[in-house]
C-alpha cells in the first residue's frame, strides 16, 4: 500500500497516508487499538472499497487489475461479525465457492472442526445454518 487514504461513504476518514509492505512467505500481523483501521485495510485488500487516493499493489500490479472473484478466491477472511444467512449449512459454506462439490464442502467443514457437530444435526448438511452456534461458524473453502 502506498500513501493510501480512505473515507467510508458516511464521511468517516479511516486511513490517512498508509504505507505498508506485506512480504511473501512471512506472517504479518496488524496490531493496534480498536478503531485504528485494521479491518478497513482488510476491506481494501479485498476490494470491498477503493482507496480515495494512493495505490495498492499485489505482486507489483494494481489491485484494480485483478478480478474480484480471482482475488477473493486466494483470500480467507474471518471477521468479528458472523455472517450466516438463511438457508442450509451446505449453502452457507458453498457461498465461498459456488461450484464446490459436496466433498469439498465436507472438507471445508472438517478444517473448521464443524463436521462432527453438523453430522449430529437431524438434517446434517441440509440443516438450517442458524442452528450452529456463533463461535463455531467459520468454514472457508
Ligand atoms: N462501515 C463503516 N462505515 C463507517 N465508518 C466505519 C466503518 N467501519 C469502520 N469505520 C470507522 O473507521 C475507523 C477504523 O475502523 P476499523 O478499520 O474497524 O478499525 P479496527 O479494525 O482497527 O478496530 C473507525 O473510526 C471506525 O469507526
Ligand atoms: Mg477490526
Amino acid at each position: 500500500m502506498r500513501q493510501v487514504d480512505f473515507t467510508y461513504p458516511n464521511g468517516t476518514k479511516a486511513l490517512h497516508g498508509i504505507n505498508l509492505k506485506i512480504e511473501r512467505g512471512k506472517t504479518t500481523a496488524l496490531v493496534g487499538l480498536s478503531g485504528a483501521g485494521k479491518s478497513t485495510i482488510l476491506n481494501l485488500l479485498n476490494k470491498f472499497y477503493e482507496p480515495d487516493s494512493g495505490e495498492i499493489l499485489l505482486d507489483g500490479i494494481n489491485l484494480n487489475e485483478y478480478e474480484n472473484a480471482s482475488l477473493r478466491s486466494e483470500i480467507g477472511l474471518v471477521l468479528q461479525k458472523n455472517h450466516i444467512f438463511k438457508g442450509t449449512i451446505e449453502d452457507n459454506i458453498r457461498y465461498g465457492k459456488i461450484e464446490a462439490t459436496h466433498e469439498e464442502i465436507i472438507a471445508a467443514a472438517r478444517k473448521a472442526y464443524l463436521h462432527d457437530q453438523i453430522m449430529e444435526l437431524p438434517m446434517q448438511y441440509q440443516s438450517d445454518a442458524q442452528l450452529l452456534s456463533g463461535g463455531s461458524s467459520s468454514a472457508s473453502l
